[in-house]
């Protein structure tokens, strides 16, 4: 049953999410993600596009077979041996859902399908009917809906209805539509289809104007039950509508659109963090609803309004998304039971291991700076929860640096009892740093970014170091890293990509082959 006064999230994080520019997460990385969307409610997980490799096709089969009270989406071009692979990774899912898809714009039939209107509708049908053959539940998404010719499109979608297709994307697959414009698309399809009524109509907005979460808005608006998109807006080109600005905007403003979601909003801020750190795509400031500006008031004005009242300038609790005060919380005194506590406060359930490590880091943390907020807390937790079991460990970094000296960097790195030391010089310390330590384990890697944000003001912040490393010049890893040292933080991410890469060999494959086979 389709309830009308809820809007279902359709997350793409792990698949059109994964196809940005430069991402490419390994299966371990996937399922911790998947297991954190489970925890704040998404409805649907699409969970990857098992026939573009085998990487990709073993991660989305793990998550079926893991998460469960979730729908699993896998994605298919409206091909039988596409639909087939799908169905094969998506088979032991509680909820599984094969996610077919065919374009209908003129200019992608002509020049990308070659395929006639005629064969376009046929090829549809046979998708739809070939996936129901394994599961109830079918998703077909007509590929550049937005910029199709309206009575074929709705021709097209009465085609997949009467072949059993429960779920019916409309996908602003090249980010065109305006929401004005695009509210009357979805309502023309609502009145104009026969039995839409039956099935859940959705849709996909890609952000190159700026309006993915408008036009998703726009589309709820306009009778649009199902809005797909991915945690942090990541995806192809400018990315998806984020989905914790559609959601924090159904729920602040449910006046308006009189509709619920299941999600869990006060899991957002830890979901997006999550994949921030996995994917190496760090979140600008101002970003809506998780930047970290976002609930920061700088104005003498503005703070004195939101000591006074919090909603004079304030439209959402901070708490309401997961985002904690930053308060000081912890200091040097402070027991492990204390910090154990606090950690599960946050929501942190931690190994006995990784509270080992994490509470040393703590210690050594509070040797170094006087406060430690929550904030401090999530970026050392969330450096010693690792997707991959590491095979190198640093030991120290030793570096010497000046306006007049050549860099030159003394590492010392452990691989089980073996303790491995090099130096090198470089173009700069942290150039130096990798050199010394691409020498400790005999791969050559290139730096392709290094990016660095301060955990909490002042000079004695911790740093967090996010940078994408190579070996190849295609395939890139990303490794994390944090200390009040910026170069420490460096030398850490360094490493932390080194054995993603290694555990990337080991394993063979990540899951993103570099270019999907999409469209
Ligand atoms: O943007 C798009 O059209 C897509 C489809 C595969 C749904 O990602
Ligand atoms: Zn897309």
């Amino acid at each position: 049953m389709i309830d009308p006064q809820r809007v279902y999230i359709f997350d793409t994080t792990l698949r059109d999410g994964e196809q940005s520019p430069g991402v490419s997460l390994n299966a371990e990385e996937k399922l911790q993600i998947a297991r954190q969307l489970t925890r704040m409610g998404v409805d649907i997980i699409e969970a990857g596009f098992p026939v573009a490799s085998p990487g990709d096709f073993r991660a989305v089969q793990a998550i079926a077979r893991e998460v469960r009270g979730v729908t699993v989406a896998g994605l298919a071009r409206a091909e039988k041996k596409d639909i087939d692979t799908a169905w094969e990774a998506i088979s032991k899912a509680d909820q599984p859902r094969i996610h077919t898809f065919l374009a209908t714009s003129d200019v992608h039939m002509q020049h990308k399908l070659k395929m006639s209107r005629d064969k376009v509708l046929e090829t549809a049908e046979a998708a739809v009917k070939w996936a129901k053959k394994y599961t109830s539940d079918v998703e077909f998404s007509a590929e550049d809906a937005s910029r199709s010719d309206l009575d074929f499109l709705c021709r097209v979608i009465e085609v997949a209805i009467g072949a059993g297709a429960t779920v019916i994307n409309i996908p602003d697959t090249v980010g065109y539509a305006i929401p004005s414009e695009f509210a009357r698309f979805i309502s023309d399809i609502r009145s104009r289809v026969q039995g839409i009524e039956k099935v859940i109509l959705s849709v996909h907005c890609h952000d190159d104007l700026g309006l993915a979460v408008s036009n998703s808005l726009a589309a709820v608006a306009a009778g649009a039950s199902q809005v797909e998109g991915a945690i942090n807006g990541i995806g192809e080109r400018a990315g998806n509508a984020s989905l914790e600005e559609v959601i924090m905007a159904l729920h602040t403003r449910r006046d308006q659109f009189g509709k619920h979601t299941r999600i869990k909003t006060d899991e957002i801020y830890r979901t997006s963090r999550l994949v921030s750190n996995l994917t190496g795509m760090v979140i600008q400031p101002n970003k809506a609803v998780v930047g970290k500006n976002a609930f920061a008031h700088e104005s003498g004005i503005h703070q004195d309004g939101v000591l006074k009242e919090r909603t004079t300038y304030e439209i959402m609790n901070p708490e309401l998304v997961g985002l904690s005060h930053g308060n000081l919380v912890l200091g040097k005194h402070s027991g492990r039971h204390a910090f154990k506590n606090r950690l599960e406060e946050l929501g942190y359930q931690l190994s006995p291991a990784e509270l080992n490590n994490a509470f040393q880091r703590f210690k050594e943390l509070a040797d170094r700076k006087r406060e430690i907020t929550d904030h401090d807390l999530e970026a050392i937790v969330e450096d010693e929860i690792r997707a991959v079991e590491p095979v190198y460990d640093l030991e120290y970094i030793h570096i010497s640096s000046g306006s007049t000296v050549l860099p030159t960097a003394t590492v010392a790195l452990l691989r089980g009892d073996d303790r491995l030391q090099e130096a090198s010089c470089g173009n700069g310390p942290v150039d130096a740093i990798c050199r010394a330590i691409d020498r400790c384990t005999g791969i050559n890697c290139k730096l392709s970014s290094w990016e660095i944000q301060a955990v909490t003001s002042g000079t004695d912040a911790l740093g967090e170091v996010t940078l994408k490393i190579t070996s190849d010049g295609k395939k890139n890893y990303v490794g994390r890293g944090v200390s009040t040292d910026i170069l420490e933080a460096s030398a850490k991410a360094y490493v932390n990509g080194v054995n993603k890469l290694i555990w990337d060999s080991n394993n063979g494959i990540g899951t993103n082959p570099q270019s999907h086979s999409s469209s």
